[in-house]
């Protein structure tokens, strides 16, 4: 199996990424979740990620907690979308599993460092403050991961936190700006991939059917996730943004994109936070990311339902 690193600040849809890695071990191997401060701060956000380590049956999981806010700004939350706890919908127990000492960037740092070059993979769900610390703190690990998959950004389709920018990236634009001249091979599930994975009621019933308690707990988070586009754009369902970069993993022939440049913005106070992303191949600029924009929306949700129906 792929070693991978989970860094993420769960969040439904970065709770559904983690149960669809996690119910795939003969794939994936979850060396570790990293927890980073995002949808809520990092107190929620490492607390999160263990109750769905624990709701996956796997309280055998290193968790460990990262940044608590953004390199250089205040921290910006999206309570208004996964509610005050993060996981709204549903009921969860506090977790019982414990949340590693060592911190978040030293893990990273420590993994790359021991781990043979060009085995490990960060698939990386919220923002990138964690990854960028780590580069600053031993950049030789660039030339040590395999690839870092994200979640963040978009181009044709704009922002969604603000016009031009994507939530991920906007919460610390120095950090991804970092990320993104750090030459690690990068591969990037931006709004125009995430916009097509749209959480359809039909889709949640059909989690929901599976029945067991994990199936049903993430239907209700589902419920709770899509209420906050359907009621502000009137959309069918909600972007299920995070298990984009997990499906990537297991089946990238559902995904299709190119090679661009891409560049962020941390300057400009109209478009901070914006992935200026070269898709027209204009600037002559060097490819630091591999873009994707098009998604086969049903294996999407036919892979993450039948590895959910392992749970
Ligand atoms: C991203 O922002 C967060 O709210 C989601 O979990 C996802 O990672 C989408 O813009
Ligand atoms: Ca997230």
């Amino acid at each position: 199996p792929a070693k991978i690193i989970i860094d993420t600040d769960p969040g439904q849809d970065d709770a559904a990424a983690i149960m669809l890695a996690l119910a795939s071990p003969e794939a994936l191997d979850v060396v570790g979740i990293t927890a980073v401060a995002g949808n809520v701060p990092l107190s929620l956000t490492a607390r999160n990620a263990r109750i769905i380590c624990e709701l996956s049956g796997r309280p055998d999981v290193k968790v460990y907690a990262g940044a608590d806010k953004p390199l250089s700004r205040t921290l910006v939350t999206a309570e208004h979308v996964h509610g005050s706890t993060g996981l709204d919908g549903t009921i969860l127990a506090e977790p019982t599993m414990p949340l590693q000492d060592t911190h978040a960037v030293d893990f990273i740092i420590e993994t790359l460092r021991t781990e043979p070059e060009g085995t490990v993979t960060l698939c990386t769900l919220g923002a990138l403050t964690n990854i960028a610390l780590a580069l600053q703190k031993a950049p030789e690990i660039a030339g040590r991961v395999k690839e870092l998959v994200m979640m963040g950004g978009g181009f044709f389709e704009g922002g969604n936190i603000t016009p031009a920018a994507e939530f991920n990236i906007y919460v610390d634009p120095e950090a991804a700006d970092i990320v993104f001249k750090s030459g690690m091979p990068i591969v990037m599930m931006p709004l125009d991939v995430t916009h097509k994975v749209m959480t359809l009621k039909s889709r949640i019933d059909r989690i929901r059917a599976i029945g067991r308690p994990a199936a049903v707990a993430m239907a209700e988070m589902l419920d709770f996730f899509e209420r906050f586009d359907i009621e502000k754009y009137g959309s069918d369902g909600g972007p299920l943004h995070d298990p984009t970069v997990i499906a990537y993993m297991l089946r990238p022939e559902l995904f299709s994109g190119r090679d661009c440049n891409v560049e962020i913005e941390t300057t400009s106070e109209l478009t901070v936070g914006m992935t200026v992303v070269d898709w027209w191949q204009v600037t002559g600029r060097p490819h630091n990311a591999k873009v994707m924009k098009d998604v086969d929306a049903d294996g999407f949700f036919d892979l993450l339902t039948e590895r959910l129906a392992r749970l």
